[in-house]
């Protein structure tokens, strides 16, 4: 089998019986180990009055009690690692808005098993050995960086670790190193396009072929916008650090149609968000992890709060995840409406004079919820043409109303007013107090 010449791993295209007989084999060797190595999980497995043992079908992991983030912290730093702190090779955390942070741990085997599924990822964007892939995302105690840096060496690519910020060195070293692969999330991509333009390159005459874009919402209309500006395919890649980092999901470039979840590690779910309840394939709903070959940290029916549904496979065995429509976090409640700046940014990018830089701002007048969208024009566009900007605001007031069913102040501001973020865009900034 081969993806552009390529080989892919026998795994990817196994029958499903095959996919299904070793998730379940894995899956029981993961309960257990979870059980016998984890307090916490012992408890809550014991409070639900369900053990390894009854695991027959993989239908049989619902009876098992979710994992939220609070379960992380409770346990914070590493109560919730399953093998002895001295086999932890690497520490990863996030800093989440509120408290403590986030721990996560992995075993050398970990470490190695991580690299093999992000080289699986960038293989399936479309890269090959030999490709220079510019990194991005930032490195440190966020998993893109290191995450994406180790799975590109397995692959055979040669790696520029630039992490992020830095914009005007970004444009200069991808000019003079010639990389065909970038890693780096949407948004930041987008400022990186604008300083080539700033520095009076044009981003499409760069040597980027594929872009390989994730750890935040986007939308298949920003897909669209980067890949007519940079002249680049971009690719989905999907993760988060409890699961494992980025590389759990990623999209196939030949049919770019949603993240194929590498659902030989991980056993996916989709959950009804309000009670719980497991959603057949096809139903929209939160997206549920369960790991199934980790040491370090096993991870069992982890609620990720990521809004998404299951689809079968097309390019591999594998079943994939719509592209992800928002975090459950992210969803406002204006007027009673619940709204995702996707929703938002989808009505942006529909609009030629406007530019994907956006932030949705949440206020009150007396009892009421009001929505500020702060959106730039396109670079070039002026903004003392007082009619042109009164039109564009019209304009996306009107959709959103019409396509999302709230009332929308509409901010029209010049090029670079919109803060720039070199790595997860903050979209959302909730200014109501509680
Ligand atoms: O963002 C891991 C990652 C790094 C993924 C680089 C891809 C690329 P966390 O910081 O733990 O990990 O954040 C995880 O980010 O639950 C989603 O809400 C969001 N997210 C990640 N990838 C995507 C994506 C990394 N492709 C959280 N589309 C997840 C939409 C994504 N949201």
């Amino acid at each position: 089998m081969s993806a552009g010449g390529f080989a892919l791993e026998p795994i990817e295209t196994a029958s499903i019986d095959e996919l299904r007989s070793l998730q379940l084999q894995r899956l029981r060797r993961t309960l257990a180990h979870a059980y016998q190595n984890v307090a916490h999980y012992r408890n809550a497995f014991d409070r639900a009055r369900v053990h390894p043992d009854d695991l027959h079908s993989l239908e049989d992991l619902q009876r098992f009690p979710f994992t939220v983030k609070a379960d992380l912290r409770d346990n914070y730093p590493f109560g919730m690692f399953a093998v002895p702190r001295d086999r932890v090779v690497r520490i990863h955390a996030s800093s989440g808005t509120t408290g403590k942070p986030t721990v996560v741990g992995y075993t050398a085997t970990d470490i190695d098993q991580w690299a093999n599924l992000v080289a699986r990822s960038i293989r399936a964007a479309g890269a090959r050995p030999g490709d220079i892939v510019h990194i991005s995302y930032g490195y440190g105690l966020f998993t893109g960086g290191l995450g994406a840096h180790y799975g590109a060496e397995r692959l055979g690519l040669t790696v520029v670790p630039f992490g992020g910020g830095q914009t005007e060195r970004q444009v200069q070293l991808i000019h003079d190193f010639g990389p065909s692969v970038i890693m780096v999330t949407p948004s930041y991509m987008l400022a990186i396009a604008d300083e080539f333009e700033r520095q009076g390159l044009d981003p499409r005459a760069c040597s980027l072929r594929v872009g390989i874009f994730g750890a935040e919402p986007w939308t298949n209309e920003m897909r669209r916008e980067i890949e007519e500006r940079v002249g680049i395919d971009a690719v989905d890649i999907y993760g988060l650090s409890e699961v494992m980092g980025p590389g759990v999901a990623n999209e196939c470039l030949e049919t770019k149609d949603g993240p194929t979840i590498w659902e030989d590690h991980f056993y996916p779910e989709i959950v009804d968000p309000t009670t719980g309840e497991a959603l057949p394939d096809g139903e929209f709903g939160e997206l549920v992890f369960t790991s199934l070959a980790k040491e370090a940290l096993p991870i069992i029916r982890y609620r990720t709060r990521d809004l998404t549904r299951l689809l079968p496979g097309t390019a591999r065995t594998m079943r994939r995840m719509q592209k992800i429509t928002g975090r459950s976090d992210d969803m406002m409640i204006v007027r009673g409406v619940n709204v995702f700046p996707s929703q938002i940014e989808e009505l942006i990018l529909q609009r030629p004079n406007l530019a994907p830089h956006y932030v949705c701002e949440l206020t009150r007048e007396g009892p009421l919820d009001v929505l500020t969208v702060r959106v730039e024009l396109k670079p070039g566009l002026s903004h003392g043409d007082g009619a042109a900007v009164a039109g564009a605001q019209t304009a996306l007031a009107h959709a959103i109303k019409a396509y999302i069913g709230v009332s929308a102040t509409i901010r029209i501001e010049p090029p670079g007013a919109v803060e720039r973020s070199v790595g997860k865009a903050r979209r959302v900034i909730d200014k109501r107090g509680r």
